[in-house]
């Protein structure tokens, strides 16, 4: 239940932030994880923990203006020394999908930004090949007619298949923090992500997508009874 879920979130988020110093550049995610990260994060920072966080999504930052975390931007503070996010699917090597939260777009440039990535999840994340997740594909609204059309001749090349579906719907398609439409990948198995990835975002209607590859390089996963460390 969502109780129980929301309690694992909150002793993976704890694992992850036993990494955060005094002094550190923070990279801060999304979702609903991330929200206990936050929370925990701003007891410590009542108490004393000296740290500046830059938030991936609105959503994020007005949670961190709420409790206290202070924040600044990329622009101010380009280098981050940890960002602790959430993902959506993990597997073999720490490839990722994230953007559920319709977040990724940020999260993929605060995590670049960062020396270190750690993911925070609970066991259900975990999978043995990404993909049943639907993958999501930032797009601009222009022309998304013809990437669409881009995109299916992406997936045709790579041997794969699946709706692609605007989040939303037509009539009300969710927008994303940068003004932006998602697609959703409905490709019920991704075997090679990294060769997937690759020119994804050569389509000049994408802006980015949802596979995180070689960016995190630890995850804290909580199962019933103890938070799992998985290294790449
Ligand atoms: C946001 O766009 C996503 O990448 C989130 O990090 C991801 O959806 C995980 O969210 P939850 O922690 O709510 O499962």
């Amino acid at each position: 239940n969502a109780q129980m879920s929301a309690a694992l979130k909150s002793e993976a988020a704890a694992a992850a932030l036993k990494e955060v110093r005094n002094g550190m550049r923070l990279g801060i995610g999304s979702g609903s994880t991330v929200n206990e990260l936050i929370k925990l994060l701003a007891k410590e920072v009542a108490a004393g923990l000296d740290i500046i966080g830059v938030p991936a999504s609105e959503a994020s930052a007005q949670l961190c203006n709420q409790l206290g975390v202070p924040l600044t931007t990329l622009d101010e503070t380009p280098e981050l020394d940890l960002c602790i996010d959430g993902a959506d699917e993990i597997a073999n090597e720490l490839a990722l999908i994230k953007g559920g939260g319709a977040a990724l777009l940020r999260e993929k440039i605060i995590a670049t930004a960062s020396a270190r990535m750690v993911v925070i999840a609970d066991r259900s994340k975990v999978v043995d090949t990404l993909g049943k997740f639907p993958l999501p594909i930032e797009v601009v609204q222009f022309g998304l007619g013809a990437t669409r059309v881009k995109l299916e001749q992406h997936l045709k090349t790579n041997g794969l298949s699946g709706e692609l579906v605007l989040r939303g719907g037509a009539e009300a398609p969710v927008v994303t923090d940068n003004g932006n439409f998602i697609i959703d990948a409905h490709l019920g198995t991704i075997p090679d992500p990294e060769a997937f990835a690759k020119g994804l975002n050569d389509i000049p209607g994408v802006v980015e997508n949802g596979l995180f590859i070689n960016l995190a390089m630890r995850a804290y996963v909580a199962g019933d009874d103890r938070v799992e460390i998985i290294e790449r």
